[in-house]
C-alpha cells in the first residue's frame, strides 16, 4: 500500500529553494510517529534536503542518475518500481517532493496532509487533487494548521 504524507499551504506550496518554508514542530513529530519503522520514498531533491538518513526507516530515493548511490539508501530509477508497492500489505510513505507526489498520487490510498494556513509563495507544489475522490477519515485542528487524513473512495 502507498500513502502520502505532506504539508501544504493554501497555495499548495510545499517548499522553496529545496527547503521547507515553515517549521512546525508538531508536524515533524507527527511525521516521525507515522513513518518510524516504515519505508519512506522520496525524490532525489527531497533526499538531499534532509539532514541525512532518518533513523529507523527504510529509505528509497528516486533518481534518473544511474550512478547515484548513498549509504543505507535504496535507489530506484523508475516510478514503476514504486507503483508496484501499492499491492503490498504494509504501508509505504511517499514523503515528497512535488514531482514525486504528482507522479504517485493516483496510486496512493491515504493522504496524511498538514494544511498550513498561510499563503507564502514557493517553487515546489503539492498537486491539485479532487477531494471528491476521497473521504476525510480524520481531522485535527491546531489553529495555524490542520491535520487532515484523506482515504481514497
Ligand atoms: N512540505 C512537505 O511536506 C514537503 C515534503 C517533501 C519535500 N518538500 C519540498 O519539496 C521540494 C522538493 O520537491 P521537487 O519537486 O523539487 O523535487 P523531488 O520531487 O523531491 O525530486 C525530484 C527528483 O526526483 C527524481 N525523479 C522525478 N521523477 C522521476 C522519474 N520519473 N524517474 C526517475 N527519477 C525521477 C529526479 O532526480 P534526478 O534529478 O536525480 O534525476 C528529480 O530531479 C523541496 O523544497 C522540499 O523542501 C516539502
Amino acid at each position: 500500500m502507498l500513502s502520502i504524507i505532506a504539508a501544504l499551504n493554501e497555495n499548495y506550496v510545499i517548499g522553496n529553494e529545496n527547503k521547507l518554508i515553515w517549521h512546525i514542530s508538531d508536524d515533524l513529530k507527527r511525521f516521525k510517529k507515522l513513518t518510524t519503522g516504515k519505508t519512506i520514498i522520496m525524490g532525489r531533491k527531497t533526499f538531499e534536503s534532509l539532514p541525512g538518513v532518518l533513523p529507523n526507516r527504510k529509505h528509497i530515493v528516486i533518481t534518473k542518475n544511474l550512478n547515484y548511490s548513498r549509504e543505507n539508501v535504496s535507489i530506484v530509477h523508475s516510478i514503476d518500481e514504486i507503483i508496484e508497492l501499492k499491492d503490498t500489505t504494509e504501508e509505504n510513505f511517499i514523503i515528497g517532493g512535488g514531482e514525486i507526489y504528482r507522479a504517485l498520487i493516483p496510486y496512493c490510498s491515504i493522504l496524511y496532509l498538514t494544511k498550513v494556513h498561510s499563503n507564502q509563495t514557493g517553487d515546489a507544489f503539492f498537486p491539485k487533487f479532487d477531494e471528491n475522490d476521497y473521504s476525510i477519515i480524520a481531522t485535527e485542528k491546531h489553529g495555524d494548521y490542520d491535520f487532515v487524513t484523506f482515504k481514497r473512495r
